[in-house]
Order: C-alpha cells, then sequence, then structure tokens
C-alpha cells in the first residue's frame, strides 16, 4: 500500500497511536503539530517501536500559508485530523482562543485540502456534541448540544464538513465521535502526558498511584446511579486509534458523510474504575468523595452498533487492560516524555 497519510496533532495523545496503527497497517505517515500540547519524542518512540519513519512539520494549523506549503510539499490521499485544543475548563476561561484554533485551524485545513484536491477526511469529533444525555444509550441520530465552548467548537466543525460534504461530493468525510479514550500502547512507550494537574479521570488515578497527587476526588457521590459516581464509556486508546483504519478503509468506498460513535457501550462508575485500577495493579488509590463538578452528565455511553454495523470495528479491550497499560505507561515514565 502506498496511501500517504497527513495526521494532524499526531504528536499528542491519540493522534500517536493512531500513528504506530496506521504504520503498522502499511500506510506512509505524515504528521503535522505545533507542539503546544506535545512533545516531539512521541513520534521518535512511535519510529522506534514500528522501525519506519514519519515525515514531521512542525506548524501551526492556523497559519494557512504554512498549511499550503505543506500541502505543496507532500503528496497526501487523506487526513486524519486530530489537532484541536481539548480541555472543557479551559475552554470556558479563553473561549476566544478555542474557537480561533479548533475552527479556524480546521477552515485553513480544509481549504489547502480543497486547493490541493485531497479530499478524504476522518475527523475527532466527541460525546460532548451530545449535551446532557436525555436517553442511553447514545445514537449518532440523537439531537446534539453544545454545552461549553469546546463542545461548541466540535459542533461547529460537524456542521463545516456537514456543509462542506452536501456542497460538493467529491468530499468523503468521517465524523468519529469518541467517548473516554484511556489507556496506553501495550509497550508502555507511549501514552497520555497532560501538562500539570490533569483534570480527566485516568491519568489523575495514575499520578495518584506513582505518589505525585496525594488523593483523588470522587466527583459527586450522589447521583442516580447504581454507586451514586457518575458513569462514563472508557475507551481503550488503542481500540480507538484502530478505528480510523476502519474509518480511512470505509472512505475508499466514497460514502460521501458519515458518522459514528466510537465507544464499547459499555458504562463504568468513577469507583468502578478505581476498583478496576487496583486489581489490574495492585496499586490502592486514596479517594474521598467530593462534591459534584459543574457540567457532569450522571451518565453517559454509547450505542456502538453503527460502528460495528458500517465501519466493521468493536472495541476488544476491557477496563482492567486499559487501566493495566495506563499504569505500564505511567510507572515506567514518571515524569511522562
Ligand atoms: P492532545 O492534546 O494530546 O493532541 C492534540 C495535538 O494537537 C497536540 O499534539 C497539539 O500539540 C496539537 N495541536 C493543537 N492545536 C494545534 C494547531 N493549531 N496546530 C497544530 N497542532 C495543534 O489531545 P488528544 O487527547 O490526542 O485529542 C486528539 C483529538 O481528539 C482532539 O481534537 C480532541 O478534541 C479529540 N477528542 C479527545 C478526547 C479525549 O478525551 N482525549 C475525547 C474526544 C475527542
Ligand atoms: C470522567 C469521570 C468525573 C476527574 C471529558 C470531556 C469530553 C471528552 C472526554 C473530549 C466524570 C470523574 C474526573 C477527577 C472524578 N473529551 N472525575 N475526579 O468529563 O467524562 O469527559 O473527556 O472531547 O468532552 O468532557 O471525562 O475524565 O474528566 O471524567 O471523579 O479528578 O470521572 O466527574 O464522572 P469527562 P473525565
Amino acid at each position: 500500500m502506498s496511501e500517504t497519510i497527513l495526521v494532524t496533532g499526531g504528536a499528542g495523545y491519540i493522534g500517536s497511536h493512531a500513528c504506530i496503527e496506521l504504520l503498522e497497517a502499511g500506510y506512509k505517515v505524515v504528521v503535522v503539530d505545533n507542539l503546544c500540547n506535545s512533545k516531539s519524542d512521541s513520534l521518535s518512540r512511535v519510529e522506534e517501536l514500528t522501525g519506519k519513519d514519519i515525515q514531521f512539520h512542525l506548524a501551526d494549523l492556523c497559519n494557512a500559508d504554512a498549511m499550503d506549503l505543506l500541502f505543496r510539499q507532500e503528496k497526501i490521499d487523506a487526513v486524519i485530523h486530530f489537532a484541536g485544543l481539548k480541555a472543557v475548563g479551559e475552554s470556558t476561561e479563553i473561549p476566544l482562543t478555542y474557537y480561533q484554533n479548533n475552527i479556524g485551524g480546521t477552515a485553513n485545513l480544509l481549504e489547502s485540502m480543497n486547493k490541493r484536491g485531497v479530499r478524504n477526511i476522518v475527523f475527532s469529533s466527541s460525546c460532548t456534541v451530545y449535551g446532557a444525555p436525555k436517553t442511553l444509550p447514545l445514537r449518532e441520530d440523537f439531537p446534539l448540544q453544545a454545552m461549553n465552548p469546546y463542545g461548541q467548537t466540535k459542533l461547529t466543525i460537524e456542521n463545516m464538513l456537514k456543509d462542506l460534504a452536501a456542497s460538493d461530493p467529491d468530499w468523503n468525510i468521517s465524523i468519529l465521535r469518541y467517548f473516554n479514550p484511556v489507556g496506553a500502547h501495550a509497550s508502555g512507550q507511549i501514552g497520555e502526558d497532560p501538562l500539570g494537574i490533569p483534570c480527566n479521570l485516568m491519568p489523575f488515578i495514575t499520578k495518584v498511584a506513582v505518589g505525585e497527587l496525594a488523593e483523588l476526588s470522587v466527583w459527586g457521590g450522589d447521583y442516580d446511579t447504581p454507586d451514586g459516581t457518575c458513569i462514563r464509556d472508557y475507551i481503550h486508546v488503542v481500540d480507538l486509534a484502530k478505528g480510523h483504519i476502519n474509518a480511512l478503509k470505509k472512505l475508499d468506498d466514497k460514502p460521501g458523510l458519515m458518522i459514528h460513535n466510537l465507544g464499547t457501550g459499555q458504562g463504568y462508575s468513577v469507583l468502578d474504575v478505581i476498583k478496576g485500577f487496583e486489581r489490574a495493579t495492585g496499586k490502592t488509590i486514596s479517594y474521598r468523595i467530593a462534591g459534584r463538578r459543574a457540567g457532569d452528565a450522571p451518565a453517559v455511553y454509547a450505542d456502538p452498533i453503527l460502528s460495528e454495523r458500517e465501519l466493521a470495528w468493536k472495541a476488544e479491550l476491557g477496563i482492567e487492560t486499559m487501566c493495566r497499560d495506563a499504569w505500564n505507561w505511567q510507572s515506567k515514565n514518571p515524569g511522562g516524555y
């Protein structure tokens, strides 16, 4: 296979795992990243693990000239678009930065693609576009609602892509709505490396386990769920990365626009995750039940049937593997990259 895939945000958490799957599946990989939330070491490690090279462009999607130049320099067949800012809380503090980076960057990317006749793209959307779920499991045709500026950017980009597909049948677009990606590559060489104190559950747990943080606050113990804590659909990042290969292959069938959930369909509570982590690793996690976090829905999980049917993709790895691999990465790399 000689297809060349441009991976935007390829140095990041999910992007680096996708690069491994792409290289192992025989694709050539070009990465563009401005390293605003990552280090290029992730890509060096992907190269070491796979024994294959990545063409890396240090550039910002917000720089339209740099994007045009990249598409003139490289012959790209399809794009997987991960690059974006992703912290919900931060997005409420600096909304304009989120709009400019995520929406502006995507608009530049799509313009450059259009100019060069590259019209195949897989986009990282999020379960956040479903807003506060009224019915579960969440199906792709459910109503959409943004709850914060980050969610607005995902929803707006989904709408840009829908408009683009409607305007020109040459475009083939896969929108993937991720649920809660966790875990790391089985090698323990690449993984999630958040700056500062993590906001997300699994990296917080691994930092408690490694002794960097004293105690986990469980945000709310009085929800209407079996153990009172919130339920989420955690998905192993390697399963998630593999879903992108299936989506890319499906673009060859010229589907126009398609939208799929990438989740397991299985919900776990915060306490389930803590217990799963303790079982998988033998570590004890100190935690206390604290007040609810603003904006948290009691339960969120996917209906994964459409992805199974149309993409021939299904998550394989369970919660203990997610926890074991997250810990394997954290314990081998206590300070990150
Ligand atoms: P990440 O921050 O680890 O990776 C994003 C990468 O994009 C980083 O390497 C960053 O440096 C780069 N980047 C950001 N803005 C850029 C710009 N303007 N130009 C060039 N590079 C830029 O995040 P991730 O967890 O790997 O997420 C990847 C994508 O998946 C994001 O779009 C995110 O919104 C989406 N997503 C993530 C989650 C999650 O929980 N991790 C869930 C749903 C959707
Ligand atoms: C998971 C559960 C918390 C930290 C976010 C984004 C979503 C998507 C995935 C990008 C919740 C609880 C957490 C802690 C806790 N990202 N928790 N103590 O909020 O489900 O989803 O990431 O698109 O858009 O909102 O993930 O990992 O922050 O929280 O009790 O210190 O863990 O309340 O129930 P969330 P999370």
